[in-house]
């Protein structure tokens, strides 16, 4: 089960005002949320001690939701709050991330919710930017953009198709054939190579060095790039990778550097290898890892490289629970 928040206010304190912000402030909760009244378990509702015409229950009523158990109370008044507000609480069964919606005047309460937010983390191969940012996303409730998946669909098509990674004209070429989405199922992204989900395959090790390569070239980059910021543009969403606090949003407001010692990121990435079945030696990723990151922090195109706004974290000695702590201290004090 899970609970819905969400308000709206009236200019007036009038009944017909009153029905409509009601019926409203459900019927996008509702949108918002994919749910059926039938998965609704009940409504509570509070209004502003300066709203007497009618009940917010009551209008719930009028507005279809006959068998839904339904609750109104009246707040007190707290000087400067918000006026003729009202608010909702709905429970509801269903195992998506809720969605809360704060609609006109209420909008005010949720600046956090009702503006785009977007969230950079950018750093080294296994420095834990993805477990983070996947954390980060679902205690904030947005989307996590996992952009180097993007690349790594582009290496695979790559594979697949037998082209040189380092043939810029060959990859272009592919490039302009192939097609790469990312959805959300759950709150969990899946990467789709022309209508195919990839996302487990994407993940086999010999695929990220081939992914750093052909990241550098400016067809696959502008392709990738474009379909990042189209998500960040109307999207809260926290993306995680090497280029977006210096090229991809170089405007977003919140922007972290998260980097390890080699040493540590080579035994993370052998530890989440080996625990997905993957045969590796930990000398040989720990060699690879240091590869890749000099060929991403050299090539031309929007190299890996800390954005001069963004804080860096060295998680050498911390946490995966301690860096959240940090991110989610930090976007909280500038919110
Ligand atoms: O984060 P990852 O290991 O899945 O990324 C694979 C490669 O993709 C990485 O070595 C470089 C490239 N990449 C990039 O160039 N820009 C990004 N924003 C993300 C990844």
């Amino acid at each position: 089960m899970k609970a819905i928040r969400g308000a709206i206010t009236v200019e007036n304190d009038c009944a017909e005002e009153i029905k409509s912000a009601v019926k409203e402030l459900l019927e996008e909760i509702l949108k918002k949320n994919s749910l059926i009244t039938e998965q609704i378990v009940c409504i509570l509702f509070s209004s502003t001690n300066d709203l007497h015409s009618f009940y917010p229950a009551k209008a719930a009523r009028e507005a279809g939701f006959f068998l839904v158990p339904l609750y109104s109370s009246i707040e007190p008044h707290i000087d400067g709050s918000l006026t003729k507000c009202i608010r909702v609480m709905l429970l509801a069964e269903t195992d998506f991330l809720p969605k809360h919606v704060y609609l006109k005047g209420a909008s005010a309460l949720r600046k956090d919710i009702t503006n785009v937010i977007n969230i950079a983390i950018d750093g080294p191969a296994g420095s834990g930017k993805s477990t983070v940012a996947k954390i980060i996303a679902q205690k904030l409730n947005i989307l996590c953009l996992d952009t180097g998946a993007t690349y790594r669909a582009c290496a695979l098509a790559c594979l697949r198709a037998k082209v040189d990674v380092n043939n810029s004209k060959a990859v272009s070429s592919l490039m302009d054939k192939i097609q790469i989405e990312v959805s959300y199922e759950n709150g969990v992204q899946k990467t789709y190579l022309n209508g195919e989900e990839v996302s487990s395959a994407i993940r086999q090790n010999e695929i990220s060095m081939l992914a750093s390569t052909v990241s550098a070239h400016e067809c696959v980059r502008s392709k990738m790039v474009k379909l990042q910021r189209k998500t960040a543009a109307t999207t809260s969403c926290i993306l995680d990778g090497r280029d977006i606090g210096t090229n991809v949003l170089p405007e977003a407001k919140f922007k972290f550097f998260l980097t390890a010692r080699p040493d540590i990121r080579a035994q993370r990435r052998y530890s989440e290898l080996t625990a997905k079945g993957q045969k590796v030696s930990y000398e040989e990723l720990k060699k690879e890892i240091i590869k890749r990151d000099e060929q991403d922090k050299s090539r031309q195109i929007a190299p890996l490289k800390q954005a001069e706004d963004a804080i860096l974290i060295d998680s050498s000695d911390m946490t995966i629970e301690e860096v959240v702590q940090f991110v989610l201290n930090s976007v909280q004090e500038k919110i």
